[in-house]
């Protein structure tokens, strides 16, 4: 049953067309950058935890989120930002991006600090996580902090940046949230790259009550999903909170995946698979892909310019969709790739 619902999404996904736009745009903000980072599943370790921060070793996920924030006691922060600077140097972590989430910046007491202390790693994470932006001026903050911790080294890569959105305010501001962003990654020591939902936090603020089927949070997502989209940034969605429910995992998945998020946040290792599974390109999607590809080119070899294929008609747009999932297909088999 779950295999069966799981072939017809991709099926649908199979037979795109440029009605499943926010799929397309997905695909090609995944494709658009060189050094594109895959963040299907997003995972949640708490910074004081060494024994788990040790584990990320030996899981498969995408991304790995270290961290300072709301995983970690008020009295544990000190211990957490010196445990996740010793693990970052310690180790080996090749086909995972090694991402940090420090304090939000409405507490820039302890943000600062955090950034002070990671930044000094010899191996710096790859990606910043900055929690609760809620208005442009604070990334501008961050920025000039990231400098500040950073002033003396020589760095060759700007640090990606992923935001969270977790508030009223934020959803209401995300489009001069992200403008800033754009514009200040042409000059600071970090590139914006994708934006997190944070929903429980988001729910929070609202006065929401969740519940099972996310309902109260489907204009949140979408607004988030097409703002990021705009400015052409991954779009993580909501943690699925209960662990062991991985059949209500996989619906959530495959329904953020269809809404055109690129990842999910997860906290629990057996969510891993499951997750990344949901937000790859399927087999039906990579086979449809590789023979337009296959196909186009003998077209353009005997001179043909649009052509049907499977049906229908094919052009350029359909073409770059093609080699976007193949690129897209590329990029995850290798970051899940054992070490
Ligand atoms: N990262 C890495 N390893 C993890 C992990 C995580 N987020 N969650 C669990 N594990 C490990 C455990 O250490 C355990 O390994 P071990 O058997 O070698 O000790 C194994 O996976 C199985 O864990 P389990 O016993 O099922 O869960 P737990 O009781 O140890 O932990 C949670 C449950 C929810 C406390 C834990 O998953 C967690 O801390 N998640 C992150 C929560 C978080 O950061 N929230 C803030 C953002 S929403
Ligand atoms: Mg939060």
């Amino acid at each position: 049953m779950l295999l069966s619902k799981w072939t017809e999404i991709n099926v649908n996904l199979t037979s795109i067309t440029r009605t499943h736009q926010s799929r397309t745009y997905c695909l090609q903000a995944a494709a658009s950058s060189p050094t594109y980072t895959p963040r299907r599943a997003m995972l949640y370790v708490p910074g004081n935890d060494e024994r788990k921060l040790k584990k990320i070793t030996t899981l498969q996920a995408d991304c790995a989120c270290m961290d300072c924030e709301d995983g970690v006691a008020l009295n544990r922060k000190e211990e957490a930002r010196h445990t996740i600077l010793k693990m970052l140097d310690d180790l080996e972590l090749p086909h995972l991006d090694r991402a940090v989430r420090i304090n939000s910046v409405d507490n820039p007491t302890l943000a600062e600090e955090d950034l002070k202390v990671i930044m000094q790693a010899k191996k710096l994470p790859a990606t910043l996580m900055v929690p609760k932006v809620n208005e442009a001026e604070q990334l501008t903050w961050v920025s000039e902090k990231l400098r500040e911790a950073l002033s003396g080294r020589d760095v060759a890569e700007q640090m990606k940046l992923v935001i969270f959105i977790e508030s009223a305010i934020a959803l209401l501001s995300l489009r001069e949230i992200l403008a800033r962003g754009v514009q200040l990654s042409r000059d600071s020591p970090f590139v914006l790259d994708g934006v997190v939902f944070g929903s429980d936090d988001f729910c929070a603020d609202i006065g929401a009550t969740r519940t099972a089927d996310a309902s109260e949070l489907l204009y949140a997502r979408q607004k988030v999903v097409t703002t990021a989209k705009a400015f052409q940034l991954q779009a993580i969605d909501l943690v699925h909170i209960d662990f062991k429910d991985s059949e209500g995992l996989r619906k959530q998945s495959l329904e953020g995946a269809r809404m055109g998020f690129t990842g999910k946040q997860v906290i629990h290792p057996n969510q891993v698979a499951i997750v990344q599974e949901c937000f790859s390109p399927s087999p039906e999607k990579i086979d449809w892909a590789t023979e337009l590809v296959k196909a186009f080119e003998a077209h353009q070899e005997s001179g043909k310019g649009a052509f049907t294929f499977r049906g229908s008609m094919i052009d350029m747009p359909l073409l770059l969709q093609a080699k976007n999932v193949l690129k897209l297909s590329q990029t995850v088999s290798r970051h899940s790739a054992p070490s």
